[in-house]
């Protein structure tokens, strides 16, 4: 039975689909199945694996509309199986709010493959909307990629307040995962407060954090994860080490 992470935080721009690509590739890489779904409606984890999201005639809007069951619309990048999306599925969060348990559609949907993988990994969009709690509620685990930036420690509780609430009413076996600095930058006496004020607010639950590269903008350029468009980069072992953390629970 595959583990469910959601990779989850409200604010945009702070490594959720680069990490879902990422720790998914490296996860890949020691022979995991692993599945990228993406739930975001910008479909950046789509276009960052090189899929062309305005050539797709169905995608996750229709399995999540029930047009389509979730294999017809799966697709093989490298050794990655991704689930993609398409910008329809900003109209989803209106269709499905009247639809009856309208929280559980992504779980009943992962339900059918969680036996064909062994991860299964939801990029989220930047909200704490519809999508983000189905992913929320379909999830084992939430990972939470994080800037260490002080504003960025402010939304964090807004985000574990969901969690929370999520965990009380509809999904008591959530956890954190953890959370994962991304773009640090050691050098700068901010970041390393950041850092050290994280660890305080999760202890024990603070991954080693992802340096800043520019090689990463160049990885969703070129469509390939990390890992397969330079595989000795530091950023690329950063995630081989976060896949060993995440593997071994
Ligand atoms: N470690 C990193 N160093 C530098 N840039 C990064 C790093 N991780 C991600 N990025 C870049 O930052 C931008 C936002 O990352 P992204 O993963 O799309 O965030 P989110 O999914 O949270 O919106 C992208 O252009 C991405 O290439
Ligand atoms: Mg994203």
């Amino acid at each position: 039975m595959a583990r469910i992470i959601a990779l989850s935080n409200q604010k945009g721009g702070v490594g959720k689909t680069t990490s879902a690509i990422n720790l998914g590739a490296a996860l890949a890489a020691i022979g995991r199945r692993v599945l990228l779904v993406d739930i975001d409606p910008q479909a950046s984890l789509t276009d960052a694996l090189g899929i062309d999201a305005s050539q797709l005639v169905q995608s996750i809007y229709d399995v999540l509309l029930g047009t389509v069951p979730l294999r017809t619309i799966l697709q093989s990048r490298f050794q990655l199986t991704v689930a993609p999306a398409t910008i329809d599925l900003a109209a989803a969060e209106m269709q499905l709010i009247s639809e009856v348990g309208r929280e559980r559609i992504l779980a009943d949907v992962l339900a059918s493959v969680t036996s064909a993988f062994d991860e299964i990994l939801i990029d989220c969009p930047p909200s704490l909307g519809l999508l983000t709690v189905n992913a929320l509620t379909a999830a084992d685990a939430v990972l939470i990629p994080v800037e260490c930036h002080y504003m960025a420690l402010r939304g964090l509780t807004q985000l574990v307040q969901s969690i929370e609430k999520i965990q009380r009413r509809a999904n008591p076996r959530l956890t954190i995962l953890g959370v994962l600095p991304t773009m640090y930058d050691p050098r700068t006496l901010h970041e390393q407060e950041v850092l050290g004020e994280l660890q305080k607010l999760f202890p024990g639950k603070v991954f080693p954090p992802i340096r800043r590269s520019i090689r990463f903008a160049e990885t969703a350029l070129a469509g390939k994860s990390m890992l397969v468009y330079d595989p000795t980069h530091v950023g690329a072992q950063a995630y081989r080490d976060l896949a060993t953390e995440v593997l071994r629970g």
